[in-house]
C-alpha cells in the first residue's frame, strides 16, 4: 500500500507484484469505436489508466493516446505495455484532481473503476479538471460505482461520509469508495449532454458518455 499525496492506493503494490492487472477492454470502448469518429476525436486521456489496456486498445486504433495515474508500478506496466504494441508512451504520475495538461488538451477523456476513488467534495474537484482539459463538445466515457441499498460489498467497511466507505482488507484498503446514486451523477453532470447511460449487467456500475 502506497501513499502519494496523501493518498492511499493499494493499486500500486498489485501492479509491481503483477503488472497486468487488467487486459480486456470494457465494453462500451465499442460503442466509442462508433461515436469517437462522429465527434471527431483525435486525442483522448485515459485518467486513471493504470496499466493500459485502454491506451493500447485506443492507440492500436490510431487515436493519439495520454495516459495519468497515482501507481507509478501502473505506469510502469502501462509504458512497457505500450512498447511492445510500438504505440508512443505519453503517460503522467498525477493525482486525477490536479492534472497535468492545459486547458482543452483532449477530445475525450475514459476513466474506468477510478472516479469513486475519492470523497464526494474531491470527486466535484475532479470534475471540475475533467471540464477543464477536456475541449468544448469533447466527451467523456466512464463507469461509476452505483450506490445499491442492498449489497453487502461494504458492510464491513468504515463509512466516512454518506455512500463513501474505506475498506478494512484487500487491494483497495484504506482506499474510499463513493457508491453514487442516479442524482449525484445527474447533478454532477448537469451542464453535459448524457448520450448513454446504463447499469452494467454486475449492477455495480454505471457505465456513462457525455458530451461537455
Ligand atoms: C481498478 S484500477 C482501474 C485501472 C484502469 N482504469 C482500468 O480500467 O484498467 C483503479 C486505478 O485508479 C488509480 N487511482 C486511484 N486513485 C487515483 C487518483 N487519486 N488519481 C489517479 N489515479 C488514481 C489506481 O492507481 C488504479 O490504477
Amino acid at each position: 500500500m502506497k501513499k502519494i499525496g496523501g493518498k492511499i492506493n493499494g493499486w500500486d503494490a498489485a501492479y509491481q507484484k503483477k503488472p497486468q492487472q487488467f487486459t480486456e477492454p470494457d465494453r462500451i470502448c465499442t460503442l466509442a469505436d462508433v461515436l469517437f469518429p462522429k465527434y471527431g476525436v483525435k486525442r483522448i486521456l485515459d485518467l486513471g489508466c493504470g496499466n493500459g489496456r485502454h491506451l493500447v486498445y485506443f492507440g492500436k486504433a490510431g487515436y493519439q493516446v495520454y495516459g495519468s495515474d497515482l501507481s507509478d508500478w501502473g505506469l510502469k506496466a502501462a509504458s512497457r505495455w505500450l512498447g511492445e504494441e510500438g504505440i508512443p508512451s505519453r503517460l503522467a504520475l498525477a493525482d486525477m484532481q490536479v492534472l497535468p495538461f492545459a486547458d482543452a488538451s483532449f477530445d475525450a477523456i475514459l476513466s474506468f473503476r477510478v472516479l469513486q476513488h475519492n470523497l464526494f467534495a474531491d470527486i466535484r474537484a475532479t470534475f471540475l479538471e475533467i471540464e477543464r482539459v477536456l475541449r468544448p463538445d469533447g466527451l467523456l466515457v466512464m463507469d461509476l460505482l452505483r450506490f445499491d441499498p442492498d449489497s453487502d460489498r461494504f458492510k464491513k467497511a468504515i463509512m466516512v461520509e454518506p455512500h463513501t466507505y474505506v475498506l478494512r482488507a484487500g487491494t483497495e484498503r484504506g482506499m474510499p469508495h463513493h457508491t453514487f446514486t442516479k442524482a449525484e451523477v445527474f447533478g454532477l453532470l448537469q451542464n453535459w449532454k448524457i448520450k448513454f447511460f446504463n447499469t452494467q449487467q454486475d449492477k455495480k456500475h454505471f457505465t456513462i458518455i457525455a458530451q461537455r
